[in-house]
């Protein structure tokens, strides 16, 4: 028998759900422990998923069986609970986003540095093989120049999806509405995609909903590379339709919808590379309409990484840049100007 690493989760919630699924299917791994508010929630999940329920994060954190810590509480709180894990001395995977402050983030990762612990911040969509297949291909320098590089989130949420939850739709534990929760993963494949950004201009406005944060956004930005994009995220687009990613180059382009690539032309190939391996989906109108495969994926190498002692794929400073450029955003639409990075 090889080693089984112990996890302990933060958070029973919908996200926690999928995490413990994930981990009670990898080979080398068991759920070792979880908490949640109110104890009686950790208590429910612990028997209706294996490990131990511990009273708060102070007694998970001090549970002998407990190797990796894995945080699916509100957003707010994900810094101080994963300085708390890093500290404790425990390998620790943040939810998205890494936090709702860059004071936050640098907190969390320096914590981590300091313990000698891994950090990585859930990104599921980057472990797609669509996804995948077309970093590769901007690797290979396949699209020539990029010029455009975009991402929309054409989703919908029912007014009840935030009015049932204490933390969803506030500044203070969601850092805003659509753009930094359901547009997060796409901001990161096109941070991912394009590169650092230099700079940022947009708006955030709440058109149809009764939440203090932003059901819409749309974003221009220009990159590093002098390419520019456009992203756009959006809970109120009934009756909730698609993500996309497009890459559009002078010597060809692709287009993601959800886990698809819909259209590829290069200089080389009219067709995308096979793109073999289990996909995400989309919760377009289900938050939780989306497959545990990506997340499977990154566990994985999550493990290697401690393994192996090296990074994972996804590192404390991506989750910093995705969370810098969904700020960005923000600042952009507040003071109406166009915002250079690094903020
Ligand atoms: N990767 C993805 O696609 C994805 C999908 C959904 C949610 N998320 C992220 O996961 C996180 C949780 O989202 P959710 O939808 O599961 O929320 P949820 O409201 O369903 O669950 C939150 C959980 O946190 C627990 N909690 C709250 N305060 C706590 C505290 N102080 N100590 C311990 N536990 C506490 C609650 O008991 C609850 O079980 C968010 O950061 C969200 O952005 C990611």
């Amino acid at each position: 028998m090889g080693k089984s690493f112990g996890f302990g989760l933060i958070g029973a919630g919908m996200i926690s759900q999928m995490h413990a699924e994930v981990v009670n299917r990898l080979p080398n791994a068991h759920l070792a422990a979880v908490t949640a508010v109110p104890f009686e929630a950790a208590r429910s999940f612990a028997t209706r998923n294996g490990g131990d329920a511990c009273q708060d994060v102070r007694a998970l954190l001090s549970h002998p069986d407990v190797e990796v810590v894995v945080l699916g509480t509100p957003s707010g709180l994900h810094p101080e609970q994963a300085v708390a894990a890093a500290q404790a001395g425990k390998h620790v995977l943040i939810e998205k986003p890494i936090g709702v402050s860059l004071a936050g983030a640098d907190a969390a990762i320096a914590a981590a540095k300091q313990a000698g612990v891994k950090l990585g911040v859930v990104s599921q969509r980057r472990f797609d093989p669509p996804c995948r297949a077309i970093k590769q291909a901007l690797e290979r320098g396949e699209f020539g120049r990029c010029v455009l590089i975009n991402g929309f989130v054409k989703y919908y949420r029912e007014p009840s999806y935030y009015s049932s939850s204490n933390w969803r739709g506030t500044w203070a534990l969601d850092g805003g509405g659509a753009l930094i929760n359901q547009g997060i993963h796409t901001v990161d494949l096109v941070r991912w995609m394009g590169g650092p950004v230099k700079s940022v201009t947009g708006f955030a406005r709440t058109l149809s909903h009764d939440i203090e944060v932003e059901d819409t956004a749309s974003a221009a930005i220009e990159f590093e590379s002098g390419a520019l994009g456009c992203i756009q995220s959006t809970t109120s687009a009934s009756p909730g339709l698609h993500i996309s990613v497009e890459v559009l180059g002078d010597k060809g382009s692709a287009i993601l919808k959800d886990s698809d690539i819909v259209f590829w032309k290069t200089e080389t190939s009219d067709c995308a590379p096979s793109q073999e391996g289990p996909k995400t989906g989309s919760g377009s109108r289900d938050p939780m309409a989306f497959s545990a495969s990506g997340h499977a994926a990154q566990f994985e190498d999550f493990l290697k990484a401690i393994a192996e002692n090296r990074e994972p794929l996804v590192t404390g400073q991506d989750g910093r840049d995705t969370l810098e450029l969904v700020l960005a955003v923000y600042e952009a639409s507040r003071s109406g100007r166009v915002v250079h990075l690094p903020l």
